[in-house]
C-alpha cells in the first residue's frame, strides 16, 4: 500500500518545499507568475492560515499538495491542488482535500471555493463538490452583455467594479455548451467551473 503522512506547513523551509513541489506539476500550466506560487503570498497568511496548507509526505519526498486560505468569514478558496503524476488515483488530493474540510469546519468556515483547470473537474466532482459556470471579463464587455446569453440558470453572484466583471451561474451540473457559447460569443471573456462545497 502507499504510504505518506498528512503535515501541515509550519516553517518556510516547508513552505518552500511544498511551493517547488506545486510548481513541478504546474510547469507547463502556464500559471506560474501568479502571487499563490510565491512564498511571500504564504508567509503573510501563514499565521492565520497554515492549517489549511498541506502536503502529503512520502519518505523523503512530497507526494501531494492542497493549499487554501480564508477568503471571508465563511469561505476558504483553494488555491493549490497538486499530486506527482506517477502516484495519482492512489487517494493523495482527495486525502489531503478531507482533511482541510475537516480543520475547515472546525474553524467555522463552511464553504470551500475552487476555480478548477479542465482537467480536473472530474477530480472535483468526484470529492462531492458542485460546478457552477464562471464568466470573467473586463470592459466594454458588460454584464448585461454576459446576462444575455444564459436563459437557463439562476445567477450564483455577480461582481462588477467597473473594471473587472463577474457573472457566476448555478448551473449544478458541468454545461460544456453554454460554456462554449460563451468562448465563442466573446472570445475575450474566461471561463471555468467554479466547484463548491459546504462542509
Ligand atoms: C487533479 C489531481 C490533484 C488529482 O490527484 P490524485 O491524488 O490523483 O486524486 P485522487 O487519487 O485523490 O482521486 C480521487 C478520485 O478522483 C478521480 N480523479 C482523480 N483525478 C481525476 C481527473 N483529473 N479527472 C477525473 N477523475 C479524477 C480518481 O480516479 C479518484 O476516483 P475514485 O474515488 O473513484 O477512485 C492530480 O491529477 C493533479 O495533480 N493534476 C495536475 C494538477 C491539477 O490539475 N490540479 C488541479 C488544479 S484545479
Amino acid at each position: 500500500m502507499f504510504r505518506y503522512d498528512i503535515k501541515k506547513v509550519t516553517s518556510e523551509t516547508e513552505l518552500n518545499n511544498a511551493l517547488a513541489f506545486a510548481k513541478s506539476v504546474f510547469k507547463d500550466s502556464g500559471n506560474l507568475d501568479r502571487p499563490t506560487f510565491f512564498s511571500k503570498f504564504w508567509l503573510e497568511r501563514m499565521p492565520a492560515n497554515n492549517d489549511f496548507m498541506l502536503y502529503a509526505q512520502h519518505g523523503e519526498e512530497i507526494a501531494g499538495v492542497v493549499f487554501g486560505y480564508v477568503e471571508s468569514n465563511d469561505s476558504i478558496n483553494l488555491s493549490t491542488v497538486a499530486a506527482t503524476e506517477r502516484y495519482r488515483n492512489q487517494g493523495i488530493a482527495s486525502s489531503l482535500l478531507k482533511e482541510l474540510e475537516k480543520r475547515a469546519a472546525a474553524k467555522g468556515h463552511h464553504l470551500i471555493t475552487v476555480e478548477a483547470m479542465e482537467a480536473a473537474e472530474g477530480f472535483y466532482l468526484k470529492c462531492g463538490y458542485v460546478p457552477h459556470l464562471l464568466v470573467q471579463a473586463k470592459p466594454p464587455l458588460t454584464l448585461e452583455k454576459l446576462r444575455s446569453l444564459n436563459d437557463r440558470y439562476e445567477e450564483a453572484w455577480t461582481y462588477d467594479d467597473g473594471k473587472d466583471i463577474k457573472l457566476c451561474l448555478n448551473t449544478r451540473g458541468i454545461d460544456k455548451e453554454l460554456q462554449h457559447k460563451y468562448d465563442n460569443t466573446f472570445p475575450e471573456c474566461l471561463t471555468q467551473t467554479l466547484f463548491t462545497k459546504q462542509v
